[in-house]
């Protein structure tokens, strides 16, 4: 059995459309690793959905004068098209509104329960006198306690990243009116995270050699700072899972509460849409297994911190309410590369300023590969980073078309009009020609280490010298002049500059996946790397609700070295990208604010 991966990616808000940062931040990254473990052969499952319960989409209903219910359908539905126009493949990407979820996460809850990590107690919790009612922590502002931040929400602070507790806030302000609430005593249940901790930080210590330092500081360096304390993990809200405990009906689980548990309500949905009902144990109990957590610096602790304690406090609790009698534990995170923030024209995004590049609004003007490559080189992996409608276009003009485009239509138009249109035989290769084969196979190792250890800055630019590498071994051997003087010569060159493209084809799919494919049927391929994706109506006792899923039926793509035969048929090849005028970056810049 292939080494299960479970690419889990962040779970959008269904309540404002996606834009480049969250696209670089989190799903981007994660479809690229997708793909590559694909590539390897893994039994890849990448799984996520729309955050669709919260007060970010009650806040936007209010605000509309409409349901919560129809605010996270219209997005949803927008991040669907989304997702399949930038080539997001998602094995599955669903909802937290679905019955399965809610019976999944009711469960878990119910699991900690008997499990002795929950207590009662009561906290005080911002009311408004004048409304009536709790005011859930986002529709709270105020000074965060601990780094003087004056636009903390109440639950978390954006600039320390700290999670802060209820009623702490200095200078709360309400969301709706700007009124100052009061303080009123309320009962939840609470997640007992002292009770976990030497196990939370059991498992950040394993992983300490190789996490990003940033995720290790507001994970296993804040614990060791101020420790683990109980966080309530219900809410005084109408919108959301009710909290399976007789007379709490009325309450709902805390959306972060829930939201991670969609990793696995999906990967049970998943299985059970593909008829397999018990196969999520691979990705979850089975020991081989490795977790991606794709999430922005902003989700840190809830999947460094309270999810895995989850996991480890539902124990075998949860695997019996399902119906079984495993007792292996649960696969923790293995990774949890989180990225840092991506700004736009050095101004932070902003969707109430529009300050902001939506992707679906991207893609009515240009290609997705464009944009993926964008994203990929100038990815927030270490500190935050601009996108810069100036940088784009150069990114675009002097490498993706210049370097990587120029490379592979140059060559593949003059093998198809010198050799009538099937690859050239080389006769005997030579050094030089070996040499090259060499430099660029050796790629499948170095881009690998770097894809594997979540570097893809670093691996595509080690794909993209490469690249490089065989531009300038076709300037030193000028198959154009050979081609007049000694044919075979040119045979040779050719030949072998296709076969290093070939290879760079396939390190170069999973970050442009859709210029991959065709140029893998310009080379005269007849299947395609990757597989398709599909969008589908599903129903179950709340309602519909659609998924996209992605099929690896027609798949062939393999992370190796091409295997290139002389007289392979090509097709008529195409430039693979375009050369953008510098006009865009005003007519872009002029569409801001
Ligand atoms: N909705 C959150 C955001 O967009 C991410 C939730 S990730 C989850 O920041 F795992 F909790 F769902
Ligand atoms: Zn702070």
């Amino acid at each position: 059995m292939p080494e299960p991966v479970l690419i889990a990616a962040a779970w959008p808000y269904a309540n404002a459309e996606i834009h480049v940062g969250n696209l670089t931040g989190s799903y981007l990254p994660a479809d690229i690793c997708a793909r590559y473990h694909r590539l390897r052969g893994r039994q890849v499952l990448m799984v996520s959905g729309s955050d669709s319960h919260g007060t970010p989409i009650t806040v936007r209903a209010d605000a509309e004068g409409t349901t919560p219910i129809e605010v996270y359908k219209r997005f949803h539905e927008g991040f669907l098209e989304l997702f399949v126009k930038t080539g997001l493949t998602y094995d599955l990407f669903t909802s937290t509104h679905t019955s399965n979820h809610f019976d999944i996460s009711q469960k878990i809850f119910l699991a900690l329960e008997k499990n002795g990590f929950l207590y009662k107690d009561s906290e005080l919790q911002w009311y408004a006198p004048s409304l009536n009612r709790f005011l859930p922590d986002r529709y709270v502002e105020g000074t965060c306690y601990i780094c003087g931040y004056e636009n903390a929400r109440s639950d978390q602070c954006d600039r320390c990243g700290s999670l802060l507790e209820p009623g702490k806030l200095i200078n709360p302000r309400s969301k709706i009116d700007g009124a100052e609430p009061e303080l009123r005593a309320t009962e939840h249940y609470y997640l007992d995270l002292g009770k976990v901790e030497p196990d939370v930080v059991e498992f950040l210590e394993a992983r300490e050699a190789y996490w990003r330092p940033n995720v290790l500081r507001q994970s296993l360096g804040q614990i060791k700072a101020v420790g683990l304390r109980g966080r309530p993990i219900t809410r005084d809200l109408e919108w959301g899972i009710p909290v399976p405990i007789q007379g709490w009906e009325e309450k709902c689980l805390y959306v972060w509460f829930e939201a991670v548990i969609g990793y696995l309500s999906a990967t049970v949905e998943w299985c059970k849409i593909n008829g397999e009902p018990d196969e999520w144990r691979e990705w979850w109990h089975n020991p081989d297994s490795k977790s991606f957590y794709f999430i922005g610096k902003d989700n840190i602790p809830f999947h460094a911190i309270i999810w895995p304690a989850e996991l480890i406090g539902m124990k075998d609790t949860f695997d019996e309410m399902m119906g079984k009698d495993w007792k292996d534990p649960f696969v923790l995170p293995y990774d949890v590369p989180a990225n840092e923030f991506m700004n736009l024209e050095g101004q932070k995004i902003s969707g109430s300023r529009n300050w902001a590049v939506y992707g679906r609004d991207f893609l009515e003007r240009y290609d997705p590969d464009p944009l993926r490559y964008y994203l990929t080189v100038n990815m927030p992996e270490s500190k935050d980073t601009d996108w810069s409608w100036g940088d784009f276009l150069s990114r675009n003009n002097d490498e993706l078309v210049a370097t990587w485009g120029n490379l592979a239509n140059r060559v593949l138009s003059f093998a198809y009009k010198h050799w009538e249109g099937v690859v050239p035989d080389p006769g005997e290769l030579q050094q030089a020609d070996k040499e090259l084969l060499e430099k660029v196979e050796a790629g499948f190792d170095t881009v690998a280490r770097e894809l594997e250890a979540v570097r893809l800055r670093a691996a595509i630019g080690e794909a993209m010298s490469l690249a490089s590498e065989v531009n300038k071994y076709l300037d030193q051997s000028a198959p154009w002049k050979e081609i007049k003087t000694d044919k075979q010569a040119a045979a040779r060159t050719v030949y072998t500059a296709l076969r290093a493209i070939d290879s760079l084809k396939v390190m170069f799919s999973p970050f442009l996946p859709f210029t991959s494919e065709k140029l893998n049927t310009y080379m005269g391929y007849s299947g395609q790397l990757f597989g398709e994706q599909k969008i589908e109506l599903k129903k179950d006792e709340l309602g519909e609700h659609s998924v996209l899923r992605y099929d690896p039926e027609k798949a062939t793509g393999e992370w190796k070295p091409s295997a290139l035969k002389a007289g392979q048929k090509l097709q008529q090849p195409q430039p693979l990208f375009k050369k953008l005028d510098k006009s865009i970056v005003e007519e872009e810049r002029a569409r801001l604010g």
